[in-house]
C-alpha cells in the first residue's frame, strides 16, 4: 500500500488533501465532520479583524449542462468571534492531533501579527498561512491582496511573523499579480517556510442584463469579487510550476485552484506541489469527495509504482520548457476514425473557418476526410470533435531529428525574411480570398477535389 503522508515544511499530515481557508472551515463542526470522513488537514477560514459581510455574496458560471464551472464571492475573512475560533482550534487538535489544523491570519499592525499569531499558537494550530490574497473587501482596507501585489511589505510582514512564529508559516499568494514568482521571492526572503497558492482571481462572473448590475447583486449593486473552481486550475497550474521551477524560491508549495478529484490533484503535484487544498469543490459537492480523491490517488500511486507522495512531486517540471526548446522535427496529423465518426461535421467547420482549410467532405457519406498536404497538426478537429478517440493526432516524422528554435538561431538556420525557404508556411496551400463566395470557390481550386458543405445541402 502506498504511503500517502506527508510532512510539509514540518506540517505532518495523513494525505496530501487539506480544505482551503474558506466556508467550508469556517467552524469546529465542519472540520471535525471533514477530518471523520478522511481529509488530511484544514486550513481554517481566516481570523482576524472583526468583519461584516453582505448578503448576497456568490456568484456562479455555469456552462452548458455543467454548473459551477466558475464560483466568484465577495465574502470577507470569519465573521465569528476570534475567542470562539481558537477556542475550536483547540477543540479540534484534541480529538485530531495528527491531522494538520492551520491558521490562517490577515490583520494589520505588527503587535496584531504578534498577537495572533501567539494566540493561535497557544491554541494548538500546527502551522499559520498568512492570507495575502483576498481580492476584495480587505484589500481595501490595506490587507489582503493590497499586501500581496507589494513583495516589500508581504517581505515585512512575514518577518514579523517570523519574530514570534514556533510553528511553519505559509504565505498564500494572490494571483493578481503579473509575475507570481515576485511575491514568492518577497516570502522565502522573510523567511517563510512555505508557498501556497492560488488564492481567487479578481473577476466579474457576470452581469444581470434586466437590473444592469454584476453578480452577486446586493441590493441592485455588485462589487469585483474572487474567481475559483475548475476554471482556474490552468491559471493555478501555470503558477505553481512558475515559482516549483524558480531556481531561488526552492519552497514546499500547497497547490490550490480548481481541484475537484484525485487526477487534478496529481497534476498540481506533479508541477511541484507536495499539498493540495480544495475550496470549491468541497462546497458544490460536500466533504464526501474524499473519498473518491484518497483512493483514486492511492490507486495511481500503485499503478505507477509510487511508495510516497515524493516520488512524484514536480516529476513532470523537466518536460515543462520554453517554446523555444521543443522539437521543431516532431510533426502529428489528424486521422479520422470512421468507424467511430457519427457524422456530425464539426471537425469539418471549425478546420474551414477557424484553422487551416485541410478536412474535406464528400458526397455520398458523412465522414469528412483529412486533407494530408494541408494539415498543420495542430489539434483543433480532435478537440471538438464529440466522440472519443474518433480523431487522433498520429505522429509522422520518422523521430530520428531533433532540433529547436533555439538551436537554428544559434547555427544561423532560422529564417530571417519570409520568402526564405526556411520560413515557415511557405509552402502551405490556403485559398484564394474569392474561393470564400460560394460558386466561385469551385474556380480557383484547381486540382483540389474538394466538396463544400453548400454543395450537399448542409
Ligand atoms: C466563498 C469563499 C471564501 C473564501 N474565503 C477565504 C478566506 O477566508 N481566506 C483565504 O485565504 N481564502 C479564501 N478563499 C479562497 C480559497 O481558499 C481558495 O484559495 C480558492 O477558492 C481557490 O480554490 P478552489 O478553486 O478549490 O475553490 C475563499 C474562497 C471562497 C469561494
Ligand atoms: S467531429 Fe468527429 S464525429 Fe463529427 S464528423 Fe468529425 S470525425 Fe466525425
Ligand atoms: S489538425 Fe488542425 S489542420 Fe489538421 S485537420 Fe485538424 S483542425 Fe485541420
Amino acid at each position: 500500500m502506498p504511503d500517502l503522508s506527508i510532512n510539509f515544511a514540518g506540517i505532518k499530515s495523513p494525505n496530501p488533501f487539506w480544505l482551503a481557508s474558506a466556508p467550508p472551515t469556517n467552524s469546529g463542526y465542519q472540520i471535525m465532520k471533514a477530518f471523520d470522513a478522511g481529509w488530511g488537514g484544514a486550513v481554517w477560514k481566516t481570523l482576524g479583524v472583526p468583519v461584516v459581510n453582505v448578503s448576497s455574496r456568490y456568484g456562479g458560471v455555469n456552462y452548458r449542462d455543467k454548473r459551477l464551472v466558475g464560483f466568484n464571492n465577495i465574502e470577507l475573512i470569519s465573521d465569528r468571534p476570534l475567542a470562539d475560533n481558537l477556542r475550536e482550534i483547540e477543540e479540534v487538535k484534541k480529538r485530531f492531533p495528527n491531522h494538520a489544523v492551520i491558521a490562517s491570519l490577515m490583520v494589520q499592525s505588527r503587535q496584531e501579527w504578534h498577537d495572533i499569531v501567539r494566540q493561535s499558537q497557544d491554541a494548538g494550530a500546527d502551522g499559520f498561512e498568512l492570507n495575502f490574497g483576498c481580492p476584495h473587501g480587505m484589500c481595501e482596507r490595506g490587507m489582503g491582496s493590497a499586501v500581496g501585489q507589494e513583495p516589500k511589505i508581504l517581505q515585512m510582514i512575514v518577518e514579523w511573523v517570523m519574530e514570534v512564529a514556533t510553528k511553519p508559516v505559509i504565505v498564500k499568494l494572490t494571483p493578481n499579480i503579473s509575475d507570481i514568482t515576485e511575491p514568492a521571492l518577497a516570502a522565502r526572503r522573510g523567511g517563510a517556510d512555505a508557498i501556497s497558492l492560488i488564492n481567487t482571481i479578481q473577476s466579474i462572473v457576470g452581469v444581470d442584463i434586466d437590473q444592469f448590475a454584476p453578480y452577486p447583486i446586493v441590493d441592485g449593486k455588485g462589487s469585483n469579487g474572487g474567481y475559483c473552481g475548475p476554471a482556474v486550475k490552468p491559471i493555478a497550474l501555470n503558477m505553481v510550476k512558475n515559482c516549483a521551477q524558480h531556481p531561488d524560491i526552492k519552497l514546499p508549495i500547497s497547490g490550490i485552484g480548481g481541484i475537484e478529484n484525485w487526477r487534478d490533484a496529481v497534476e498540481h503535484i506533479l508541477l511541484g506541489a507536495s499539498s493540495v487544498q480544495v475550496c470549491t469543490a468541497a462546497m458544490h459537492f460536500g466533504f464526501g469527495i474524499i473519498r473518491e480523491m484518497t483512493s483514486g490517488l492511492e490507486q495511481y500511486m500503485v499503478d505507477k509504482g509510487f511508495s510516497t507522495i515524493y516520488d512524484f512531486v514536480g516529476k513532470a517540471l523537466p518536460n515543462v520548457l520554453p517554446w523555444e526548446q521543443l522539437n521543431m522535427k516532431y510533426k502529428v496529423m489528424a486521422n479520422i476514425h470512421a468507424e467511430k465518426c457519427i457524422g456530425c461535421q464539426l471537425c469539418y467547420t471549425a478546420c474551414e473557418d477557424g484553422a487551416h482549410q485541410a478536412i474535406r467532405l464528400n458526397a455520398g457519406t458523412r465522414v469528412p476526410e483529412i486533407i494530408e498536404e494541408n494539415c498543420v497538426g495542430c489539434n483543433l478537429c480532435s478537440l471538438v470533435c464529440p466522440v472519443e478517440d474518433c480523431i487522433t493526432m498520429d505522429r509522422t516524422d520518422s523521430g530520428t531529428e531533433h532540433i529547436t528554435w533555439k538551436e537554428r538561431v544559434a547555427a544561423g538556420t532560422a529564417p530571417t525574411e519570409f520568402n526564405d525557404e526556411r520560413a515557415g508556411g511557405r509552402h502551405h496551400w490556403v485559398p484564394e480570398p474569392s474561393a470564400a463566395l460560394g460558386k466561385e470557390r469551385h474556380k480557383t481550386l484547381p486540382g483540389k477535389a474538394r466538396v463544400y458543405a453548400g454543395d450537399l445541402g448542409l
